[in-house]
């Protein structure tokens, strides 16, 4: 199959390139082209298959009320276009939740991954409690006035005085979300399983990356759960927050690219 944008079984997808797949899931309220640059570079080396989660971007809602459930209908999904190889999961934040539950239902499918911006712990209290106020909120405020004050806590200062690019390039995706998503998104990331326990059972090349600014998860904290992966690895990204593959995509690029070759 060559390049081109396309839904299968409910699932919008772009998929450009040939070769190994890699399976690319993005973060809350975003869609598949915050990988935008991941895709063009990956892309002269593998298959690159970057989906919208449902409910975001072009992939309409399927119902999931959970990240577990999002998890298989992504992959029952997009499972053909894997054409049976081993694939690579690639995702950020949200997209590394679904991906813990991904790599747990289907381990046969996946031979590595990479975790961007993301954590395997579930929510504390507080944080949980925060969600569901989101998500009464979301059926009473405008989409744009709930999510702008999001923006400087997604990105690192650098991005915020340097890269205007990159900070309208964020509110396009984000404030085009679906009210029911954001409600529904919230709600199951607020529930999500823990697996920090059970990080020991993912035995595949798994790369954490994490922008050195990011104060949603922070390097600290990527560092120690790559720590508790038995082929885990972490690396930093200098001058990036939380979407450090769309703040800092050429550094990015070149770790994934390593990592692929090495795993
Ligand atoms: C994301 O970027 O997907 C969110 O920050 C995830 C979260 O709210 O935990």
């Amino acid at each position: 199959m060559g390049s081109g944008l396309g839904l299968n079984n409910s699932i919008s997808f772009e998929v450009s390139g040939s070769g190994s797949p890699l399976l690319l899931v993005h973060g809350f309220a975003l869609d598949h082209r915050m990988w935008q640059y991941q895709i063009e570079a990956l892309s002269t080396h593998f298959r690159v298959i970057a989906i919208d989660v449902p409910g975001c971007g072009a992939s309409p809602s399927q119902g999931a009320r959970s990240v577990a459930e999002l998890a298989k209908q992504i992959f029952t999904s997009i499972e053909p276009l894997l054409e049976n190889r081993p694939a690579t999961y690639i995702g950020l934040s949200m997209g590394g939740y679904i991906g813990w539950e991904m790599l747990s239902q289907f381990p046969h499918a996946f031979q590595a991954a990479v975790m961007c911006d993301t954590r395997a712990s579930a929510d504390l209290p507080t944080t949980a409690e925060g969600r569901r106020q989101m998500a009464r909120k979301v059926f009473e405020e405008s989409t744009e006035s709930l999510l702008a004050p999001m923006i400087p806590r997604l990105l690192c200062d650098t991005t915020l005085a340097s890269q205007p690019q990159v900070i309208q390039f964020m509110k396009e995706m984000m404030f085009t979300s679906a009210p029911q998503t954001i409600h529904d998104h919230q709600i199951a990331m607020s529930e999500r399983q823990d697996f920090q326990d059970r990080l020991s059972n993912f035995g595949i090349p798994i790369l954490a990356i994490c922008g050195e600014d990011d104060i949603l998860t922070p390097p600290k904290e990527m560092k120690r759960m790559a720590g508790l992966l038995p082929k885990g690895s972490f690396l930093e990204i200098p001058q990036a927050g939380h979407m450090a593959p769309l703040e800092q995509p050429h550094v990015v690029n070149q770790h994934i690219l390593d990592f692929l070759r090495a795993s």
